[in-house]
């Protein structure tokens, strides 16, 4: 029991620290990876495999700086970079993706943060809540279930978001897929973004390029931005596993990460926009953290400059995530009770397999309590489907997002784990 009396918190402070599905998720990833090796199953959180061979080209990358001779090591750590991002990253950023994708853009284009999760922050908070003109504005989400670390960021007393159930296509006896419901998408005045990740945490789902064209064409009619969150995506990490395009221009905000490549720890986000936005990201930055950290920068820079990091993304990274997808549907269909309806969404990117459990006698909520108990740990899927109203909905109640990147025999015990408490629940 505190034995303090509560202070009077801000909103801004009532917001960061009520319960929220983000820092459950990662205090369950922190505990399981630290003090939890060997005890617990870790299948929650969108921590990334740790791939041998991308492991040897970042320490091999590490020496480089280490050597005397480039100074290289002393600036990362001992100058404050620009608060934009270090300027040879973001022009060797910009560079790439105009000769990859053909974008007119310039560094001016390119805004670092801490992280993709900052960059949310940042710009969900800069499009919606309490207006400086006095209005009230939400992110429409046009699909939910959406990545849970959007769901708590807002800083004012009104929502942020107003999202969309999807129309959901049944795909044979076990799989299924969302779909926008374009019918149901009226953008309206208190719209000030749209947001949508592709390849979609938690899902795997990638909406297609017709899904995006229509996007994009309907934000455009509106004057308002489509945020993109490109955490999985192309160029690099590539864990995408449909062939579709990415896309940007001046109507589109594209957000990228280094995390998923394998670089977490050194927190790097990168925002691909206009100039006005990512000068405004870079004044967020400065007042939230000064600068951000520049080691992933430093990291990544030259593979960025010379083309490689895409090579790796297409033939290391794509190639190893595809695999554990396929061995981890492999173990559901051998561990999950056939007699139990359970379908999983098509596996089209990202670290994850979404199943939906039809019928579920219990909430997802506590499935998830049971399987903790079990020693297996996931993240259940209520805390995807926020920004609307799901009473009524079941299907809210009854997803599990089951991450396969760590090593085969966890992932192995896990599934064991999760066909015997499954089993159990419906008996
Ligand atoms: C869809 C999506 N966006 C953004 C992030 C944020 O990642 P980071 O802050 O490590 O760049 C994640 C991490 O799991 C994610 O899955």
């Amino acid at each position: 029991m505190d034995r303090h009396t509560p202070w009077p918190k801000s909103v801004f402070a009532r917001n960061l620290t009520e319960e929220s599905g983000t820092t459950e998720l990662m205090d369950d990833l922190g505990e399981a990876l630290t003090l939890g090796r060997g005890k617990i199953r870790m299948m929650g959180g969108g921590n990334p495999a740790h791939i041998p061979s991308m492991q040897a080209i970042w320490k091999e990358r590490m020496r480089e700086m280490l050597e005397e001779s480039t100074g290289e090591f002393d600036r990362v750590l001992a100058d404050y970079d620009p608060p934009a991002g270090s300027p040879s990253f973001r022009s060797a950023l910009a560079d790439f993706l105009r000769r990859e994708y053909g974008w007119q853009l310039t560094s001016a284009n390119i805004a670092v943060t801490n992280g993709g999760q900052s960059a949310f922050f940042f710009l969900l908070n800069r499009f919606a809540g309490a207006m400086a003109d006095g209005s009230e504005k939400r992110i429409l989400l046009p699909l939910v279930p959406e990545y849970i670390g959007y769901g708590d960021v807002g800083v004012s007393a009104s929502p942020l978001f107003d999202s969309r159930r999807p129309d959901i296509e049944l795909i044979g006896e076990r799989g299924f897929k969302y779909h926008i419901d374009f019918d149901n998408l009226a953008v309206a005045e208190g719209h000030g973004a749209m947001a949508v990740s592709r390849p979609t945490n938690p899902s795997s789902n990638v909406l297609t390029d017709e899904e995006i064209e229509r996007l994009r064409g309907i934000a455009a009619e509106r004057g308002i931005p489509l945020i993109i969150d490109n955490a999985y995506g192309q160029p690099f990490p590539g864990v995408i596993f449909t062939e579709t395009k990415p896309v940007w221009d001046e109507n589109v905000i594209l957000t990228m990460s280094l995390s998923k490549l394998g670089l977490p720890g050194t927190r790097t986000g990168i925002v691909v926009a206009r100039e006005d936005i990512v000068s405004d990201i870079r004044s967020m930055t400065a007042i939230v953290g000064l600068a951000n950290n520049n080691l992933g920068q430093a990291l990544a820079r030259p593979m960025i400059e010379s083309g490689r990091i895409r090579t790796l993304a297409m033939e290391v990274v794509r190639p190893y995530y595809r695999h554990s997808a396929e061995q981890a549907l492999a173990l559901a269909f051998e561990h999950l009770p056939p007699e139990v309806p359970w379908r999983v969404h098509q596996s089209e990117g990202a670290f994850f397999l979404w199943f939906w459990f039809d019928r579920l006698p219990v909430s997802c909520r506590e499935l998830y309590r049971r399987l903790k108990e079990a020693g297996l740990v996931v993240v259940p899927g209520h805390s995807f489907f926020f920004g609307l109203d799901t009473t009524g909905w079941d299907h809210a109640r009854q997803c599990l997002r089951v991450s396969f990147t760590q090593p085969e025999e966890v992932v192995t015990a896990g599934f064991r784990i999760l066909g015997e408490v499954v089993r159990e629940v419906y008996r």
